[in-house]
């Protein structure tokens, strides 16, 4: 027997997908962030909340490359990047569904999924006029939908406009894990929904986490934040107040450490 063999197993150290060292991002004389870290892990729903004006938005925005911060430090995978434009974030995976511009009422799901990213037919018919190949999106779209687990979506000819609101956040959420995402980014998915559709876009959150996406999830509802999270970053006057869990702490507590009557 070698040496190696010997060796006891390693436990595995989990690497984050995403992390973020000391964001700085100031607005003229206004710090929006004001030094925030975290830390996103394969598999896992991290939910941010805070109050209004906490930086929620300016945080996720410098995520996804739609704000530049001033300072610190971004790395995918271990990798350092610089988001420059969402798209820079989008080629490493990274996906955002912003609360109102999501899905495109007027077309049909697979065309939704496709947005920007369309496939031309082969041949001079794509490569000369443009053709769109809808039968091969379609397909492709249905083989997406089954893989991420949406099952609420059956028909990816209907308009979006013909569907339920859950239904539209389904698609507007799919088309954000579809087609190798690493990162999703949620702004407020459940804000505009009732209870039942809520609970069906809760629980795709939870089906992407269950397949290994993990998923950024803000949102103003505490019990939604308590039900579908796995960790809670909590804003505080630009900065992380804590990073707690449902089961460390209840939601009194979490309420407490965002109005700054508690620390963790
Ligand atoms: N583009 C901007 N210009 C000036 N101030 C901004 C801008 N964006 C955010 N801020 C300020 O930064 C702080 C954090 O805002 P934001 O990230 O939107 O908070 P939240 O999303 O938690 O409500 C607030 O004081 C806000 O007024
Ligand atoms: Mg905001």
């Amino acid at each position: 027997m070698t040496a190696t063999e010997f060796q006891p197993a390693k436990t595995p150290v989990r690497q984050p997908i995403l992390q973020a060292r000391d964001l700085v991002k100031t607005f003229g004389r206004v710090v929006g962030l004001d030094g925030v870290s975290l830390d996103l892990y394969p598999g896992e729903v991290l939910a941010i909340i805070g109050d209004n004006g906490a930086g929620k938005s300016t945080l996720i925005k410098c995520l996804t490359g739609a704000e530049v911060p001033d300072s610190g430090e971004l790395k995918v995978s271990g990798q350092t990047v610089h988001f420059k434009r969402p798209q820079d974030a989008r080629v490493h995976g990274i996906e955002t569904v912003y609360q109102n511009l999501a899905v495109s009422p007027a077309l049909d799901v697979a065309s939704n999924l496709f947005l920007g990213r369309e496939e031309r037919l082969p041949g001079p018919l794509g490569k000369l006029f443009r053709v769109l190949d809808t039968k091969g999106m379609r397909r492709k779209a249905k083989e997406e939908l089954t893989r991420l687990g949406i099952s609420t979506l059956q028909d990816v000819t209907v308009p979006v406009e013909n569907l339920s609101g859950g239904q539209r956040q389904a698609v507007a959420v799919a088309r954000a894990a579809a087609f190798g995402s690493k990162v999703v980014v949620l702004d407020e998915p459940t804000a505009a929904l009732g209870v039942r559709e809520s609970n069906q876009v809760l629980q795709l959150v939870r089906d992407l986490r269950d397949r290994g996406l993990p998923v950024i999830l803000i949102s103003h509802n505490m019990p939604h934040v308590f039900d579908v999270a796995d960790r809670i970053h909590i804003q505080r006057l630009g900065k992380c107040a804590a990073t707690i869990t449902p089961q460390s702490h209840s939601m009194t507590d979490a309420v407490a450490i965002m109005t700054g009557a508690a620390t963790a």
